[in-house]
């Protein structure tokens, strides 16, 4: 088959065409995986993968991931399924960040696959902070370079109880916890900068008074999410979204009103595979 790629704006993403998910020889793994690093997300249409296959795919590139605070399916407890109610207009994910920032390990890559999409509204935003990284202001580039940032889980427990559908996991009894990352990550995989800092989860500058971080911090979540660096996508039913948590940052826009796309149910399913810690 001849793959085909559609890049969906300037800064990252690509639709592709031409390749089959539910194919996981190594061959086929390492096609998928090139696409990924060069366009740091990627979408497939009309791929209708089995829970069984989408795990499959997921293995290819790692351990699987627990989330630390959502619990996963009853028989794929690897899978949690993302559901927004019918009569509900948020949805989890809706400001900038990336996944679970505030583990020591956050996740490597997510596979999400749509199950139920409204008519219209939930589309997903993506930033990309390699970009974001090179495009930065010199002088906050100086101050940061060499610096760490605290990552906190604060709020991420909190989500659970705004959505009827999806239930916690108990395990963790919704400690807050955090961990400490370099505000400036090198790609284990290619070797590029990364801007690691989001809007969600990251507190606090390291070794910096705490106006000047606050300052600082501003500055770059208004810089890492310009439009310019960003991409987005509408869903349909059966698309597979594969992102590098590594190097983007996501948002999942709540566009839901009465009369548009409120009213219908938006079911998404997501494995999420164990990343490093960042270096
Ligand atoms: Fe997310």
């Amino acid at each position: 088959m001849q793959i085909e790629t559609k890049l969906l704006s300037g800064a990252l993403g690509a639709e592709i065409k031409g390749i089959d998910l539910t194919d996981i020889s190594d061959d086929n793994f390492k096609k998928i995986n090139d696409l990924l690093l060069e366009h740091k997300v990627i979408f497939f249409r009309d791929q209708p993968l089995t829970a069984e296959q989408h795990i499959a795919l997921a293995e290819k590139f790692g351990p699987l991931e627990t989330h630390a605070y959502v619990k996963g399916l009853e028989k794929f407890p690897e899978i949690v399924r993302i559901i927004k109610a019918e009569d509900e207009k948020n949805q989890w994910g809706e400001n900038w960040h990336s996944d679970v920032s505030y583990n020591f390990k956050p996740t490597k890559a997510v596979i999400l696959k749509s199950i139920k999409i409204p008519p219209v509204g939930g589309d997903t935003c993506f930033s990309n902070m390699e970009l974001a990284w090179e495009t930065l202001d010199g002088k906050i580039k100086d101050k940061i370079k060499d610096k760490k940032a605290i990552h906190s889980s604060l709020g991420a427990e909190f989500f659970l109880e705004n959505y009827k559908k999806m239930e916690g996991n108990k395990n963790k009894n919704y400690n807050e916890y955090s961990n400490e990352h370099p505000m400036v990550r090198t790609h284990p995989e290619t070797g590029k900068k990364i801007l690691f800092v989001n809007w969600t989860y990251t507190k606090e500058i390291i070794g910096m008074k705490r106006e000047e971080s606050e300052e600082i911090l501003k500055q770059i979540f208004e810089h890492q999410t310009r439009l310019d660096l960003t991409c987005r996508f509408t869903w349909t039913e059966n698309a597979v979204c594969i992102w590098d948590n590594r190097s983007v940052i996501h948002y999942a826009i709540a566009d839901f009103y009465p009369g548009k796309g409120l009213g219908y149910e938006r079911v998404m399913d997501r494995i999420a595979i164990e990343g490093d810690h960042p270096q």
